[in-house]
C-alpha cells in the first residue's frame, strides 16, 4: 500500500504527525518537494522533533528516508538535522537516500531571499528566508544551478562556483548594493558537506522503482500546503514549488497511479504564516484564542500564525486538486470552549456568490465569507480515543465539513502527540 500525505491549506496542518503515525506501516518515507522552509513536528512521549528536510519517517529506526529530486537541499541544515537526530540516538546510516538531482541551497540563495524581501518592503511575500525561491529560480534557469551530485566532484564544483558567485556578486551589488560574497568560504563549506553527505547521495528514482517492484510500502510526505502551490495557490503569495499533490510525479519520478490513497491533512480551522489573502481570517479575539490554545507559532521561523475559521471553499478545491480520498482533521481539541464555530461555505466576490475557489489572489483578497454557524463543545478531547466517544457537536462539525467538501474524515487529531489521534473504523 502506497500513501501520500498532503496539506490542503496554507501549510502547518499537522502533516508531520500524520506521516509519523502512518510511517509505522511504511518501509520508505519520501519527501518530494520544498526545502528547509518546511517545519514538520513529531512528538513521541516527551521528545519533540522539528524536521525541516528530513522525512518524518526518520524518527523510526527501520524506515528508509528519501529526499527526492524535487526537494531543494540546504546541505548545512541537513547535516545539522542529521546531528540533532544522532543526539537523540537516531542514526540514519544506510537508510537515508538523497537524490543526486536535488538542487542545493547555498548561502547566496538565502542572502538573495533576504535582500529581495527587504527591497519589496510592505509588498514582501513573507518568505521563510531559507533561500527557497532563489534556488528554484536557479533550477529553472539552469545555467547557475548546483545539484547534490556536484558535491561528488569537488574540482568541477570549484569551477562552477567561481562562475556562479561572480554572477551573483554583480547582480547583488547592482540591485541591492550588497557586499561581495566570498567563493572560497562557500567552497570550503561544500567540501565539509561533501564529506558528510556523499555516502547518502544516490539515484533515488531507481531506488524507488526497485522498491515498488519489490512490493515495499511507500509513504510520500508533502511539504507546505496546496494553497501555497506555485501554479494553483494564491500567487504570488505562494512557495516556489508545486506543493499540492500534483508535485509528486516531477518531485520524485513516481507517477500518481502508484499511490493507493491520497490523505489530505487539514486543521479544524485555518492558519497562514506570511503575507497573502486569507478570507476566513479572524484578526480578533477568536483568532487570538485559537493561536494561544493551538500554540500557533511557526515551526521554522517562530512567527505567530494568522488564524481563522475553517474554509470549506478552499479545501473543496484543494481536495480535488490533490485527488484526495480521505481527510485527516487535526486540532479538534483546540476548538473546545468556543461557543460557536463557523465554516466558510461560499465566497461573495464583488457581489457574486461562488463556491469555487477563485483562480487569482485579487479575487481571493476581495472575497467575503458566507458562513454556516454551528454550536461548539466544551469537552476536553485530548484523552478521547474513539470516534463514538466524541461529543455530538464535534461529530456534527466533522459531518458539516464532510458534506461541503465531499470527502470523508478518517483521522481526527485531538492533541499533538503520536497517541492523540482517532482512526475512524
Ligand atoms: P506540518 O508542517 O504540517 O507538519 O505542521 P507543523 O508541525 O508545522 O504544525 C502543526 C502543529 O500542530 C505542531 O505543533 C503539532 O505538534 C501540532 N499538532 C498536530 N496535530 C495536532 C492536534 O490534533 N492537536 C493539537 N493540539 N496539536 C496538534
Ligand atoms: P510546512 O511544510 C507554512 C510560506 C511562507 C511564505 C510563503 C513563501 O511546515 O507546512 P518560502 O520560504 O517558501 O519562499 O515562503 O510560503 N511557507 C509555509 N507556511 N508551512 C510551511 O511548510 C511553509 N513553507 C513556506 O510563510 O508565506
Ligand atoms: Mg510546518
Amino acid at each position: 500500500m502506497n500513501n501520500c500525505v498532503v496539506g490542503l491549506q496554507w501549510g502547518d496542518e499537522g502533516k508531520g504527525k500524520v506521516v509519523d503515525i502512518l510511517a509505522e506501516k511504511a518501509d520508505i518515507v519520501v519527501r518530494y518537494g520544498g526545502g528547509a522552509n518546511a517545519g514538520h513536528t513529531v512528538i513521541i512521549g516527551d521528545i519533540k522533533f522539528a524536521l525541516h528536510l528530513m522525512p518524518s519517517g526518520a524518527v523510526r529506526d527501520t524506515t528508509a528516508c528519501v529526499i527526492a529530486n524535487g526537494v531543494v537541499v540546504d546541505p548545512g541544515t541537513l547535516i545539522d538535522e542529521i546531528n540533532g537526530l544522532a543526539e537523540k540516538n537516531i542514526n540514519l546510516d544506510g537508510r537515508l537516500y538523497i537524490s543526486e538531482n536535488a538542487h542545493m541551497v547555498l548561502d547566496y540563495h538565502k542572502l538573495e531571499d533576504q535582500l529581495r524581501e527587504a527591497a519589496l518592503g510592505k509588498n514582501k511575500i513573507g518568505t521563510t528566508a531559507r533561500g527557497i525561491g532563489p534556488c528554484y529560480a536557479d533550477k529553472v534557469g539552469r545555467s547557475y544551478a548546483l545539484r547534490m551530485a556536484d558535491l561528488l566532484d569537488l574540482d568541477t564544483l570549484k569551477e562552477k562556483l567561481a562562475k556562479i558567485v561572480a554572477y551573483k556578486n554583480k547582480l547583488f551589488g547592482a540591485l541591492y548594493n550588497a557586499e561581495p560574497i566570498d567563493t572560497e568560504a562557500i567552497y570550503n563549506k561544500c567540501c565539509e558537506h561533501s564529506k558528510v553527505l556523499s555516502p547518502f547521495i544516490a539515484n533515488t528514482t531507481e531506488y524507488l522503482y526497485k522498491a515498488i517492484d519489490a512490493g515495499k510500502n511507500l509513504l510520500f510526505e508533502g511539504a507546505q500546503g496546496a494553497l501555497l502551490d506555485l501554479d494553483h495557490g494564491t500567487f504570488p503569495f505562494v512557495t516556489s514549488s508545486n506543493s499540492s499533490a500534483l508535485g509528486l510525479g516531477p518531485g520524485c519520478g513516481v507517477p500518481a497511479q502508484h499511490v493507493d490513497r491520497f490523505i489530505g491533512v487539514v486543521k479544524a480551522y485555518t492558519t497562514r504564516v506570511g503575507a497573502g489573502p486569507f478570507p476566513a481570517e479572524q484578526d480578533n479575539e477568536i483568532g487570538d484564542t485559537i493561536r494561544i490554545k493551538g500554540h500557533e507559532f511557526g515551526t521554522t521561523t517562530g512567527r505567530p500564525r494568522r488564524c481563522g475559521w475553517f474554509d470549506a471553499v478552499a479545501v473543496s478545491f484543494t481536495a480535488r486538486l490533490g485527488g484526495v480520498n480521505e481527510i485527516a482533521m487535526m486540532h479538534l481539541d483546540t476548538l473546545a470552549g468556543l461557543a460557536e464555530l463557523k465554516i466558510c461555505k461560499a465566497y461573495k466576490v464583488n457581489g457574486k456568490e461562488t463556491t469555487f475557489f477563485p483562480g487569482n489572489a485579487a479575487d481571493v483578497e476581495a472575497a467575503e465569507c458566507v458562513y454556516d454557524t454551528l454550536p461548539g463543545w466544551d469537552e476536553d478531547l485530548s484523552e478521547t480515543r474513539t470516534f463514538d466517544e466524541l461529543p455530538e457537536n464535534t461529530k456534527n462539525y466533522i459531518a458539516a465539513v464532510e458534506k461541503i467538501v465531499g470527502v470523508p474524515v478518517t483521522i481526527v487529531g485531538v492533541g499533538p502527540k503520536r497517541s492523540q489521534a482517532i482512526f475512524r473504523d
